[in-house]
């Protein structure tokens, strides 16, 4: 596992950009898996910046997201349908039907989330998987107590998860109480995974996933069997790790195009 710790959140993404930036260049026809939330975002702007510099193409590049609530169809202003669609696919050449997320709005949540799972096995397998963190240990929407071998499917979402992420809803509508998310073992099944987390917040999920117990307590935990798995922190999610100068790192800023 490559740990960084960067001087603030504005960095982290800056440098998950470039790692995703270098996937791209050296295979134009990656297959990505993305995220969404609020720490993705700047990842995405950085992205975008990139392209606009004429330095980054997307168009080669095929996408697996995540996750989507259940019961939210792709133009719901909160779906991650409408975030993926306004952040990337709306400013750079990905191309739109290159873009997978399971749909919330499909009849059968399940047989959605399975077909979901062999679309991505069609698609030959995740080059690269870009996770954010949960302050409860998720990644997806695992929420604690998901085995490390679970698949693609419907879950509930944990209060918690509900309560941070109200913040993406309009006020007076209510958060849904599923998702349809990638497996903790579908994402351990991409050939690289790339965690980013930031804030002071994610201290306590850092602090697990890196130095507690590898099991269903904290999902994040699972990465630690990963063979390919790089996490990007800034120093405020990084202060509750007992040795943090044990990871930290310099990045050569003019290295990154
Ligand atoms: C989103 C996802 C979640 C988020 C996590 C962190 O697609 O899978 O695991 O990455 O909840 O969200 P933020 O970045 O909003 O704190």
């Amino acid at each position: 596992m490559n740990i960084e710790i960067l001087p603030d959140a504005g960095a982290a993404a800056a440098r998950a950009a470039a790692l995703v930036a270098d996937t791209v260049r050296a295979n134009p026809r990656a297959v990505l898996g993305l995220a969404t939330g609020g720490t993705m975002l700047p990842v995405y702007a950085e992205l975008v910046r990139r392209h606009q510099a004429g330095t980054l193409s997307l168009a080669g590049v095929t996408s697996f997201n995540l996750d989507e609530y259940v019961g939210l169809s792709a133009d719901h202003p909160a779906s991650y349908h409408r975030v993926m669609a306004e952040a990337l696919v709306a400013r750079t050449d990905l191309r739109p039907e290159a873009v997978h997320l399971p749909r919330g709005d499909a009849p059968e949540a399940e047989a959605e989330a399975r077909a979901y799972e062999a679309r991505i096995a069609a698609a030959g397998g995740i080059d690269l998987q870009l996770l954010g963190l949960g302050a409860n240990g998720h990644i997806g929407f695992n929420e604690p107590g998901s085995p490390h071998g679970s698949r693609t499917r419907t879950v509930e979402l944990d209060e918690a998860t509900r309560t941070a992420n109200r913040r993406f809803f309009a006020v007076g509508t209510d958060v849904p109480r599923q998702a349809i998310t990638m497996g903790i073992g579908t994402i351990l099944d991409a050939r690289a995974c790339l965690l980013v987390a930031t804030g002071p917040a994610k201290a306590p999920a850092v602090a697990a996933m890196l130095e507690g117990r590898i099991g269903p307590r904290c999902p994040a935990s699972a990465l630690r069997t990963h063979p390919r798995v790089t996490v990007l922190l800034d120093r405020a999610a990084a202060a509750e790790l007992s040795h943090p100068e044990a990871f930290e790192t310099r990045i050569d800023d003019s290295a990154v195009a």
